[in-house]
């Protein structure tokens, strides 16, 4: 997209965290912002921090879980500011350590949540960004736990590389239209998720999240940066993930080396 002020933007999970940064980060930049969440409670405390950066604040109470929830939302969304031109599908939830440790109800809640949920939004909001032409753009919330498989993250971890698999082919279905993809794979950033992670963990290791996260605001600019630019991945730090980017690209390239040695080819 080359222009954000006065188009408008849908954000899940926007009661906090990432999401309500990214909101602020839109809403300073003159856009129409709706805020979805399933808390409701919570919801209202950001909707009311977002009116005091701009009036165009909608708030919605959406289970993304729920194709009818998203569907009235849209109904809402296109009576209240018209046509759509920004989707963040950034609800997400944690769950699940060791897949042997793992029981199904995770495995259902976590995916039901992290791929159904944005899966719902797509089916949802993109037809009718096709359908009115005017430059638009998705942004998937996965995780850099979607890009290399680090501890022991069963059910979360597999259900953001199953993100960031799902916006590769939704990026390829788009291209030649009017419609952008960005996933978003962010490492730590300052957010409850994390705030709670914090207190199960013991001191030395607390610091060193502490050092690692970014500001969900920051997200915030980093992502309006990358729709502005096309850019499809988007990462938020460049430091802690470097090492962990590199080695998951030279072990893919060294297997693929040993097995086809490049003298064969
Ligand atoms: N914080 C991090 O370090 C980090 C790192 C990588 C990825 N992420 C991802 O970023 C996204 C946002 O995370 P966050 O850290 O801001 O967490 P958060 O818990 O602060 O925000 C997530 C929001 O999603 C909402 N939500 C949960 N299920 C929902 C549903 N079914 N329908 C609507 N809303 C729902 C929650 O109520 C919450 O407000 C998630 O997808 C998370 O996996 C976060």
């Amino acid at each position: 997209m080359k222009k954000l002020e006065g188009k408008t933007a849908f954000v899940t999970g926007a009661a906090g965290g990432i999401g309500l940064g990214l909101a602020k980060t839109f809403a300073r930049a003159g856009m129409n912002i709706v805020i979805a969440d399933i808390q409701d409670k919570q919801l209202k405390v950001a909707e009311s921090e977002l009116q005091e950066i701009t009036d165009n604040v909608l708030a919605l109470v959406v289970d993304t879980t729920d194709t009818g929830s998203i569907e009235n939302a849209a109904e809402k969304v296109e009576n209240t500011f018209g046509n759509l031109h920004v989707l963040c599908n950034n609800a997400g939830i944690g769950g699940g350590g060791k897949i042997l440790e793992t029981d199904q109800e995770t495995w259902d809640r976590v995916f039901n949540v992290n791929f159904r949920g944005p899966l719902n939004g797509v089916n949802q909001f993109l037809p009718h960004m096709l359908e009115h032409g005017e430059e638009s753009h998705i942004v998937n919330t996965a995780s850099f736990s979607g890009i290399e498989g680090h501890g022991h993250q069963s059910a979360y971890g597999s259900s953001k590389f199953a993100m960031v698999g799902f916006s590769e082919f939704l990026r390829n279905d788009l291209a030649g239209t009017n419609v952008g993809v960005s996933v978003l794979c962010p490492h730590v950033v300052d957010t409850p998720i994390i705030a709670n992670l914090k207190k199960r963990v013991d001191e030395k290791i607390a610091a060193m999240i502490s050092d690692m996260a970014v500001p969900a605001e920051t997200v915030g600019a980093q992502v309006m940066k990358a729709i502005l630019a096309n850019e499809f991945y988007v990462f938020c730090d460049g430091t802690h993930t470097r090492k962990m980017l590199e080695n998951r690209c030279s072990n893919l390239i060294a297997s693929m080396d040993r097995q086809f040695p490049q003298d064969d080819r």
